[in-house]
C-alpha cells in the first residue's frame, strides 16, 4: 500500500474519496448514504458517490472510473462477498486505499483493503435467535426466515449466527427460508408465499427478517391474510430503522438489532490517521449489535429524528 501522507501543502480539503455504494433497497441503505454525505462534509472531506443499483458489475466499474480519477481513497459497501479481487488488485497497483463499509468480502490477500467498518453479523442473528429463546421460554416455535440479498455476506452471517444459536433448543424450528433481497416488497412477497404454504400463517410462530424493511414488507402480509403481526405472528428483524419503531409502537413488531448506519465516520477517521502519519488502523472496526424492543421505541424514534434519518 502506497504512503501518500499529508503535508504541510495538503489537508483534509483536498482529499477526495469515492464511494461505491450498493443502491438503496432498504431505509439503513438510504440513511448511511446520507449519513457519509454529512460525516464527509463535517470533515471538509469531498466524496463522490457512485450507485451500483445492486449490480456488482457496476460497483466494478466505479471503482475504475475512481481509479482513472486518481481519488485518494476508495469506500466500498460490497453487494456479495466473493470476486473482488481483480478490481482491488488494480486499486492497489494505483496506491488508492480500499475501506469496506458495512459488509465483508472474502479475498485471499487481505491487504487488498486497508480496513472494514462493520458489525458482527453473525452476533446480529445469534442476538435475534437469543431473544426469541427468552421470549419463547420453553414454547414451541415454528420461524420463518426471510435472507437478504443471495451471497451478501451479511445474509451468509445473519443466517448463521440465528440458526447456530437456535440449534440449541429442539422447540425452535426454521420451517421456511428464502430470500427477499432486503426489499420490502420481495419480503412481503415471500411471506405471502410463507403464509399460503403455511396453514394460512396459522403454523407460524415468528419472523426472522436480516433487515426491517424485508419485516415490514412481511407484516403487511400478514395483516393482509386477517392476522395479527407482532401477536399471532412474532417480528424479529435486524437494523433498527424509524420504520420499524414504528411497527413496535403499533404493536405489530417485537424486536430489532440495530445497526449503525455511520459507517462512514471511522472509516474517514482511519483514512485522516493514515494521511497524517501513516497510523495504519485494525483491520476490522466492529460497530455495536443492540437489541430494542417496544418498551423503547418512541424514545428511540425521537434519537433517529433528533439525528436526522
Ligand atoms: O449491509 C447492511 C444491510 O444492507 C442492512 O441490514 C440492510 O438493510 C441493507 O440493505
Amino acid at each position: 500500500m502506497g504512503t501518500i501522507l499529508l503535508s504541510h501543502s495538503v489537508s483534509a480539503n483536498d482529499l477526495t474519496v469515492g464511494f461505491s455504494q450498493i443502491g438503496s433497497e432498504s431505509g439503513w441503505r438510504a440513511a448511511e448514504t446520507s449519513v457519509a454525505k454529512s460525516e464527509a462534509e463535517k470533515r471538509g472531506i469531498t466524496l463522490k458517490i457512485a450507485d451500483a443499483q445492486q449490480k456488482q458489475e457496476n460497483q466494478i466499474k466505479a471503482i475504475r472510473s475512481f481509479i482513472a480519477q486518481g481519488v485518494d481513497a476508495i469506500f466500498l459497501a460490497p453487494v456479495v462477498q466473493t470476486g473482488w479481487e481483480p478490481v482491488l488488485q488494480e486499486a492497489k497497483e494505483a496506491e488508492i486505499p480500499v475501506f469496506l463499509l458495512d459488509r465483508n468480502i472474502t479475498v485471499k490477500d487481505d491487504s487488498l483493503f486497508m480496513t472494514g467498518v462493520a458489525a458482527d453479523s453473525v452476533h446480529e442473528g445469534a442476538v435475534a435467535a437469543d431473544w426469541l429463546i427468552k421470549t419463547q421460554a420453553g414454547q414451541p416455535c415454528n420461524v420463518v426466515e426471510l435472507q437478504g440479498t443471495v451471497g451478501a455476506s451479511v445474509a451468509l452471517e445473519r443466517k448463521q449466527g440465528f440458526l447456530d444459536t437456535v440449534a440449541t433448543v429442539p422447540t425452535i424450528k426454521i420451517i421456511r427460508t428464502q430470500s427477499g433481497d432486503f426489499t420490502r416488497s420481495k419480503g412481503k412477497e415471500v411471506m405471502e408465499s410463507f403464509i399460503k404454504a403455511e396453514n394460512n400463517g396459522k403454523n407460524i410462530c415468528a419472523v426472522y427478517a436480516h433487515n426491517d424493511d424485508m419485516a415490514i414488507g412481511a407484516i403487511q402480509a400478514i395483516k393482509e391474510a386477517g392476522l395479527k403481526p407482532g401477536k399471532d405472528i412474532k417480528i424479529i428483524s435486524i437494523d433498527g430503522v424509524p420504520d420499524i419503531f414504528k411497527a413496535m409502537i403499533a404493536g405489530e413488531a417485537n424486536a430489532s438489532v440495530e445497526l449503525t448506519p455511520n459507517m462512514a465516520g471511522p472509516a474517514l477517521d482511519a483514512l485522516l490517521a493514515f494521511k497524517k502519519d501513516g497510523t495504519l488502523p485494525p483491520k476490522h472496526i466492529k460497530t455495536e449489535s443492540v437489541l430494542f424492543e417496544p418498551a423503547t421505541a418512541q424514545a428511540q424514534l425521537d434519537l433517529k429524528k433528533d439525528m436526522g434519518y
